[in-house]
Formats: structure tokens, sequence, C-alpha cells
């Protein structure tokens, strides 16, 4: 089969992931990458040996060689980048959030539409095989009906600031950048059950915490303490027509004990967590079991699960299979996010 050729479009720092996993594929070739910083998109470049380095998008999407592209890129270009990409043709993978706006994920799936080409969004925590794993469970029954959903993504230091912490080009805080993978991986593991309303707070208290000393947190490379627009604590109950709810809390700063990763999804035989670390419960013989599936990793494992959907993508890319995650569930995502902000802004619930 012909190597499908592919240019990664935005070469900061979750780049590298897509980098190596297309590197790894036998049936991808890297063949450009693109950066408005000149300086970051010469050296990628040159480490990973691509035929071509691009500094403009628009340029590198007139290239006819490229057949598809990762955006990794600021949230406030996923939407205009994607769409510039679809209608030239080129199959897309674009990082997570979709975009910002439920109106900018509208046109993005009209331009999927019109152009017939790919396009994947970056939930990549779908991809990771203790998930796969658990799919496999509850499509077949064990867990009976689920109704219930428990996410806390709690960091008490960890704004990275930078545009993480820009409210123009990141969109918002912590709910848009990590409650986007929490909520997202409860909906699709609740088998994407319609969203009737939600009810969200958000709180900038603590601000970017620049003041503490003798804990390290990771920063983006233009971090800078003056700058940040974004909350620090986001929380929300979604309800869901068929009855099931979820409630979220997510934060880059808080006064909590230490850092929180929490998935835990309940159902009516038997329950399971995600995170940190999976696990089953369950009854059987009027005794309450908790099992531990055997599994290479006990939580989720960053590179072979951005290993599984770079995988998928090329795979859809080849046989124009529909992705695990499309462009519609971005913008079901974004509906959500976007209504859980509407809410904390006016103090009411939102129906949807
Ligand atoms: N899936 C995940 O777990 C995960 C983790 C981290 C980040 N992300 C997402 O990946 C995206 C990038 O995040 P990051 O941490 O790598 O940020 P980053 O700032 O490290 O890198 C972004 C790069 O994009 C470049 N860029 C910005 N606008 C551009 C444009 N118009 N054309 C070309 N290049 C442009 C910047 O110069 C920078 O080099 C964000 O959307 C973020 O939400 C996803």
């Amino acid at each position: 089969m012909k190597k499908i050729k592919v240019a990664v479009i935005g070469v900061g720092s979750i780049s590298k992931e897509h980098l190596r996993s297309y590197t790894n594929h036998p049936e991808v070739e890297l063949y450009a990458v693109c950066d408005i910083n000149e300086e970051r998109a010469n050296r990628i470049g040159t480490e990973y040996g691509v035929s071509k380095i691009y500094y403009s998008y628009q340029e590198a999407l007139t290239d006819p060689e490229i057949d598809a592209v990762s955006i990794c890129t600021w949230n406030q270009t996923h939407a205009e980048i994607s769409i510039a990409a679809l209608d030239a043709g080129k199959h897309v993978l674009v990082e997570k959030p979709l975009c910002k706006t439920v109106e900018e994920a509208l046109r993005i799936q009209e331009a999927v539409k019109r152009s017939g080409k790919i396009l994947q969004v970056g939930f990549v925590r779908r991809y990771d095989n203790n998930v796969q794993m658990l799919r496999t469970f509850a499509e077949a029954g064990e867990f009976g009906e689920i109704y219930y959903a428990k996410a806390s993504a709690i960091r008490r230091l960890g704004n990275p600031g930078g545009w993480f912490a820009d409210v123009e080009r990141s969109g918002g805080g912590p709910l848009i950048d990590i409650g986007v993978h929490m909520i997202d991986l409860c909906w699709y593991m609740m088998g994407k059950p319609k969203v009737k309303s939600v009810s969200g707070n958000t709180y900038r208290k603590l601000g970017n915490r620049a003041h503490i000393e003798h804990l390290s947190f990771y920063k983006a490379a233009d971090w800078d303490p003056s700058l940040n627009t974004v909350e620090d604590l986001a929380n929300a109950i979604i309800r869901f027509e068929n009855g099931a709810s979820l409630m979220v809390d997510v934060s880059f700063s808080l006064h909590a004990k230490e850092d929180e990763m929490k998935v835990k999804l309940y159902g009516d035989k038997g329950s399971y967590e995600i995170d940190p670390e999976i696990a089953i419960v369950t009854e059987k013989h009027n005794t309450i079991l908790n099992i531990t599936p055997q599994m290479d990793h006990k939580g989720f494992h960053f590179d072979s699960s951005f290993q599984n959907e770079i995988n998928h993508f090329v795979q859809c890319v080849q046989t124009g299979q529909q992705p695990l995650s499309p462009v519609e569930d971005g913008l079901e995502i974004m509906k959500i996010l976007c209504a859980i902000y509407e809410s904390a802004a006016k103090g009411v619930e939102v129906s949807l």
C-alpha cells in the first residue's frame, strides 16, 4: 500500500507524541512540519529528517504531496486550520478541544461533510488499552446500566501559563483543557447519552499561584506570571435524558492536599474505575468483589494511547472508515463545555 504522507502543524509540546507515533508507523512518511515559530520548526524538522519545513499552514496546505495533517496548535486556531485543511483535500487529526465555540464546531462539521475527508478529534483517552478493555466488558453487559459517573482532575499547582492561561487563545482554563478529557471519557463510556442540562460553577480565586516556592510544575515555554485570564477551578453536574448523571471537577490551582485524578462509573450490575488505576467492582453469591484486571499498565498510558490514536487515524485514512472520535462527538463535547461556562456565568442551569 502507498505510504501516507503526513504533515504536523504546530510542533510544540504535544506534537512529540504525534511525530513519534507517525515515525513508528510503517505505512506513514512523516513528510513535513509547520510552525509559526521558525526556530522551532527548523529544529524539529531537522530532528525528524522531514522533506519540507513550513512556517505558514496556508503554504503547507498547498503542497499536493500531503495526504493528512495533525493539528497541534493553540486552541483558537483549530477551527480555521481544520476547515482550511479539509477544503484543501487533506485528512485531519485535530488535537482536543475540537475548537473554542459551538459555532466553530458546526462549521468544522460542515467542512467534513462537504470535503468527504476524515476528521478525527484527538480524544486520546478513548484510545487507551484499559479503556477499550473496559468497553468490551461494558458492551457485554457486565456493569448493567451506567447511571452515575464521577471524574476529578485536580491540580493544586498546575496552571501551565503561556497561551493556556490566555482565554483568547485557549477558550478557557482547566475545564476546556483537562475537563474536556474527563467529560469526553465518561460520556463515551456511558454510551454517549443525549445531554438534557448542565449546571456549572467556575472560580478565579487563587490565580496561577506563581508565588509558590519549593514545588515545581509544568510551565509552557512562554510562561509569564502576569498573564492569567482563565478560571482556576470548574465543577459541573451534567444530566442526561436517560436519567444518568455525571459530576466533574477540574482545577489548575486549588488548596488541595495533593493532585487527584479519578474517573469512576457506576452501573446497576457493577462499576469500574479508570483513574487512577483500573478496577472492577461487582457482586457474586452475596459477596462484593473488587477485581483487578491484569493489564500492562494500571493507569492511563500516554505513549501507547497516542500510538493507538495515530494507528487508528491512519487506518481510517486508508480505508475510509469513520473514526472512533468523529467530528460529531467533538461538537457534542463543545456543546457541553460551552453550556458549563454559560451556566457558571449566569448562575443557572442550562438546558441543551
Ligand atoms: N491530547 C492531550 O493530552 C494533549 C496534551 C497537551 C496539549 N494538547 C493540545 O495540543 C494543542 C497544543 O498544545 P501544546 O501543549 O503542544 O502547546 P505548545 O504551545 O507547546 O505548542 C503549540 C505550537 O503551535 C504553534 N502554533 C500556534 N499557532 C500556529 C499556527 N497558526 N500555525 C502553525 N503553528 C502554530 C506554536 O508556535 C507552538 O509551537 C492544544 O490544543 C492542546 O489542548 C493535547
